[in-house]
């Protein structure tokens, strides 16, 4: 007898071999293929226990193989019930060939598509405007419409369980806010909810506080209710902008200051407010009996370094008196299929809104809003994670681009939002004037600062949630007009 055993050296080697090889082939084949793989992978190994017990040989390395076979198939029933709970929980490391690597580079064509952003800019201009990206939204969204597409029928739809699951889950898993199915009020659009609960929560003659420069549809919704805006104009800081409480407290002790708008992360200061900040808004707001619509729409697009807080779970008076208004379309680019959600804890004020969301009748929503954030929650936070990296990639790119080319436009730190605030006083042109010549003369259309408020004269509003390539066309093009500019001076 030999001392040393070479064959059971040589078969244990090559287990170690086969396993290590196995299982990455069969983890690609998944990439490609889909989860049918394992059950090949496991079909395989069934076949071939049969076989051996047909063939009974027992030899070292015929045992060895079989074991191996065995320990795959082990595996595979693993991976086809277990895997994502196992990974979750830090058991095994995630696989990196199991992620899906997103390519936010690629320049999708969305002329004649009947996009709002690029079919309503003439023919040749680039539009860095609307507030929609130009990236595909996540793969799980598109197969499930699909899959929804695929059947056929479109008629009236029920908001499933699965619905209010998919909601409360993300909040409670991403954000740490507890939210209860029975406060969800779903309609179809943050700014039909908006102009619901200013309906709910005022009569006509009252008064509404916003922060300006902000997001344009709050003075319509304040307005198309009867009601007056009041402004509370946000102060700059050297490269943002801060809350003036002073101001803000005077404004909201006004009496028929009956509700206040927040806008967190705010379009378009590219502020996340911080739980100081908040926790001070909301304490004015609570010593003046004054509601805060808590509009988070932009809550999934913040940057490291920044953190998203609800309003709502900072104190149980905070959630009792405001109302949060969410959705997917942002964050997950599906402004189109048009869905919402308002979260109000309190049952008196949640059934105020109801009644108003019905009376502006907005209480029905569509199959395909239902079916794509069912998903974009479930199943799209690896395309969310990737899409905050690449917008974070865009705003460093345009930051370092304008302080070689174009240091006298100062940008507005991007904490949130992909929506750059850019200071172009420098020119001395209207921003309403300027928004026409640049369309005009550079090919570029971007949003004029006066939008927000008169507080935004002198500013311009970039949207970079698009192709670095595009972004860098675009930022071409406004140097050569500055250069334009510059010498015509
Ligand atoms: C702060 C804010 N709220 C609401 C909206 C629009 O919401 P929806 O399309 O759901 O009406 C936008 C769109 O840009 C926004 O920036």
């Amino acid at each position: 007898m030999e001392l040393i055993d070479f064959t059971g050296i040589a078969t244990g080697l090559a287990t170690f071999v086969i396993i290590g090889l196995f299982h990455p082939i069969v983890i690609k084949a998944e990439y490609y293929l889909g989860k049918g793989c394992w059950w090949l992978f496991l079909a395989g190994g069934i076949a071939f226990a049969v076989l051996s017990a047909v063939i009974g040989d027992r030899s070292l390395i015929w045992s060895t193989v079989s074991g191996v076979v065995a320990f795959s198939s082990f595996w595979s029933i693993l991976e086809l019930f277990h895997q994502e709970k196992r990974v979750r929980k830090g058991w095994f490391p995630e696989n990196p060939a199991r992620r899906t690597k997103y390519d936010f580079d690629e320049q999708v064509p969305r002329r004649g598509t009947n996009s709002y952003k690029w079919d309503n800019a003439p023919d040749g201009v680039l539009p860095l405007w609307v507030a929609d990206m130009d990236f595909r939204t996540a793969r799980p969204v598109t197969q499930a419409l699909q899959r929804r597409v695929g059947h056929g029928i479109f008629g009236y739809t029920k908001v499933p369980d699965e619905y209010y699951d998919a909601v409360t889950g993300w909040f409670g898993r991403r954000h740490g806010l507890h939210i209860e199915k029975e406060w969800i009020i779903y309609t179809s659009g943050v700014v039909p909810a908006i102009s619901a609960i200013i309906k709910a929560m005022t009569v006509p003659g009252d008064k509404v506080l916003v922060q300006t420069p902000v997001y344009n549809c709050f003075f319509s919704s304040i307005r198309n209710n009867g009601c007056e805006v009041v402004t509370s104009p946000l102060v700059r800081t050297a490269d943002s902008y801060a809350v003036d409480f002073e101001d803000f407290e005077a404004k909201a002790s006004d009496p028929s200051v009956k509700v206040f708008i927040l806008c967190n992360p705010h379009n378009p200061a590219g502020r996340v407010w911080t739980e100081t900040e908040l926790r001070r808004m909301g304490e004015i707001c609570l010593r003046h009996n004054v509601f805060v619509i808590a509009d988070e729409i932009h809550c999934e697009l913040v940057y490291k370094g920044c953190r998203y807080i609800p309003f709502a779970s900072l104190s149980d008076d905070f959630l009792g008196h405001s109302a949060t208004c969410l959705s997917p379309s942002k964050a997950f680019n599906i402004a189109g299929l048009q869905i919402a959600n308002i979260v109000v804890s309190d049952p008196e004020t949640r059934a105020g809104i109801d009644k108003a969301i019905n009376v502006n009748e907005v209480c029905d929503v569509n199959p395909f809003g239902v079916i794509a954030t069912i998903a974009a929650y479930n199943e799209g936070e690896e395309w969310l994670d990737q899409l905050l990296d690449y917008l974070a990639g865009n705003y460093g790119f345009m930051k370092e681009y304008c302080g070689k080319y174009l240091p006298d436009f100062p940008l507005a730190r991007l904490e949130g939002t992909y929506l750059v605030w850019m200071d172009c006083s420098l020119l001395g042109m209207p921003s309403g004037k300027l928004e026409e010549d640049l369309m005009e003369k550079a090919g570029l259309w971007l949003n004029a600062g006066t939008m927000y408020g008169a507080e935004g004269e002198g500013y311009m509003r970039w949207n970079i949630a698009c192709p670095r390539v595009r972004l860098e066309e675009a930022l071409d093009r406004f140097r050569e007009y500055v250069r334009t500019c510059s010498r015509n001076l």
